[in-house]
């Protein structure tokens, strides 16, 4: 049985003082802590340290939405698994579709990331998802199945069920247009079989296959309801505490 998980990416978003407030809606809004779903929240770095001194005593975790594929050194503006780990972090976003587009990272990069990631004990949340233009081709499959090999698929079993994987079709993101459940369930069936065709089904079965692309109050109980898809992976309805924790109850039921 794989515990759900709701995560929270607020991206590029909130001062410092948002960022505390906002943690403490969440906080508040969740008491009691609801059993059988797992929350996430994932702030800009800037402020992961005193997040993390609000969350530490709940069941609450922390994540962040990069890292580099370096531990240390010198490289100016990056930040390390290592450190996160050291801050407080247990989740790391790699391969975000807008880390992919505006950053240029894609394959063997986001392989070293998720090592990395896996060195420091952190899990990765490993994003795929394909643009509008190459589903309206139908080579969605192919892609999220070529961004799987190249940036996972080097583990070996005992390291692949510690890493979470977020679907994120491209067109969904930010846009307020969401897969329907039924092409959600069928990527995640689909991102499912390739695990088990790699690492075989026992392996397959434990790994968490969250969705991304405008998850909301209103649409979160009928995707959550699909056989694969174990939570969300939350953008612009995580900076609202109120809808946030709709979308957390909705992967309670
Ligand atoms: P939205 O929920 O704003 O579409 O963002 C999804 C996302 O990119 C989460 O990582």
């Amino acid at each position: 049985m794989r515990t759900k998980l709701v995560a929270g990416n607020w991206k590029m978003n909130k001062t410092a003082a948002e960022a505390l407030q906002l943690t403490d809606e969440l906080l508040n809004g969740l008491r009691p802590f609801p059993a059988g779903v797992e929350v996430a929240i994932m702030p800009p770095f800037p402020y992961l340290m005193s997040v993390a001194e609000k969350i530490k005593t709940t069941p609450v975790k922390l994540g962040a939405q990069n890292c580099s594929e370096h531990p240390w050194g010198a490289y100016t503006g990056e930040v390390s698994a290592p450190m996160l780990k050291s801050a407080g972090v247990t989740y790391v976003i790699i391969g975000h579709s807008e880390r992919r587009q505006y950053f240029g990272e894609e394959g063997a990069l986001l392989a070293q990331k998720t090592d990395a990631a896996l060195a420091s004990q952190l899990l990765p949340v490993f994003c795929c998802g394909e643009p509008l233009v190459v589903r309206e081709d139908n080579r969605h499959f192919d892609l999220v199945k070529m961004q799987l090999e190249e940036g996972l698929f080097h583990l070996p079993p005992e390291a692949i069920t510690k890493v979470v994987i977020a679907y994120e079709p491209v067109w969904a993101i930010g846009t307020g247009k969401t897969a329907t459940p039924a092409q959600a369930q069928e990527m995640h069936a689909f991102i499912r079989r390739q695990l088990a065709d790699k690492y075989g089904n026992q392996v397959a079965e434990q790994v968490r296959i969250l969705y991304g692309g405008s998850v909301n109050a209103a649409n979160a109980n009928s995707l959550f309801a699909c056989a694969d898809v174990d939570g969300g992976l939350v953008g612009g309805a995580s900076l609202k505490a109120a809808e946030f924790l709709q979308i957390v109850r909705a992967a309670g039921n």
